[in-house]
């Protein structure tokens, strides 16, 4: 039975091609844009260590050689750090050094569906998580460890949701529920990708995390491209839904999109209003910034 299963596996899919950061994202991937100074990357193997995570693979592809780097150790740069007693900056690159962190590639970027598949052999029979970079949560219990908790009681998989603005429903996945079987919850009837808002049938959409059974890697060998050219890992999982029960567990946490410009520019502002070595300068800089546009906007 999968509930006697522990949870110690992730997969990080960062082998998109990020064209909404297009050009940055020509040569750079996106999952090492910063929020502040932190890869958004870090936040997501940091949730994973958090949550009890042991193993993680991430799934590259072309041009993303430096989340290789960034996670690897670096002994000239932390022996010179200690050297010159710089232990908080010494401590920022070594966080997540005692994690076992592997790397796989996805040949081709075929959809979030195919970019799971490819890690099949590495994860074995055992449930997993699926971790995505564009999203960075915070709760007191980390969301992969919500997931993980929810899982030790049903066995079954399990996805994250959360109540989006139903005009910005259309880019996500998005759950039909039929009851809460406990608090936030679902049993679902159906996972639908992208539907327009008057398809969709509810304002819970997935969000970049998700607990599943090793079973739905049967499935995503046959599950066949959509419309757009993808692998949907939502069709899968749909699928498994038919088989087995799939639950939505609903986030009530904040969440913090870095997978478009506008909100990426939005986190960082706010991670920035909470540094302490900007915090007082972006302050001041916003104050002035309101000033300065209230007056524009008055010479109107
Ligand atoms: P997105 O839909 O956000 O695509 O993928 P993207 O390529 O990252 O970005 P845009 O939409 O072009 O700007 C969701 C997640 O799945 C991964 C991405 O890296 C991201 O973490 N992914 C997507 C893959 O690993 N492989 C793929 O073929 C597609």
């Amino acid at each position: 039975m999968n509930k006697n299963k522990k949870v110690t596996k992730a997969i990080i899919p960062a082998a998109g091609l990020g064209t909404r950061f297009l050009p940055e994202t020509k040569a750079l991937p996106k999952e090492m844009l910063p929020i502040v100074d932190t890869p958004t990357i870090q936040f997501i193997v940091e949730e994973a260590k958090k949550s009890g995570i042991k193993d993680i693979i991430i799934v590259i592809g072309k041009g993303k050689r430096s989340i290789e780097d960034h996670f690897d150790s670096n002994p000239e740069l932390e022996a010179n750090l200690e050297a010159k007693n710089k232990i908080d900056m010494l401590k920022s690159i070594t966080k997540t050094n005692d994690m076992n962190i592997y790397f796989i590639r996805q040949s081709h970027p075929r959809g979030l569906g195919d970019a799971v598949y490819t890690a099949r052999s590495f994860i074995g029979n055992e449930p997993f998580v699926v971790m995505l970079g564009d999203d960075v949560m915070e709760d007191k219990v980390p969301l992969t460890k919500q997931l993980m908790d929810s899982f030790e009681n049903t066995g079954a998989s399990t996805l994250a949701v959360k109540k989006v603005p139903h005009d910005q429903i259309s880019k996500y996945g998005v759950i039909d529920p039929t009851e809460e079987v406990s608090d936030g919850l679902y049993n679902v009837r159906k996972f639908v990708e992208k539907p327009s808002p008057e398809d969709a049938p509810s304002d819970l959409a997935i969000i970049g995390r998700y607990l599943l059974t090793p079973e739905i890697f049967d499935i995503l060998e046959n599950t066949q491209k959509d419309a757009s050219g993808e692998i949907q890992l939502t069709d899968a999982i749909d699928e498994l839904n038919q088989t087995q029960r799939v639950f939505a567990h609903e986030f009530k946490g904040k969440r913090f999109d870095t997978g478009n410009k506008l909100t990426w520019l939005e986190t960082n502002i706010v991670f920035g209003l909470r540094h302490p070595e900007i915090a007082d300068g972006l302050r001041d800089y916003i104050k002035d910034l309101g000033k300065k546009l209230e007056k524009e906007d008055s010479g109107k």
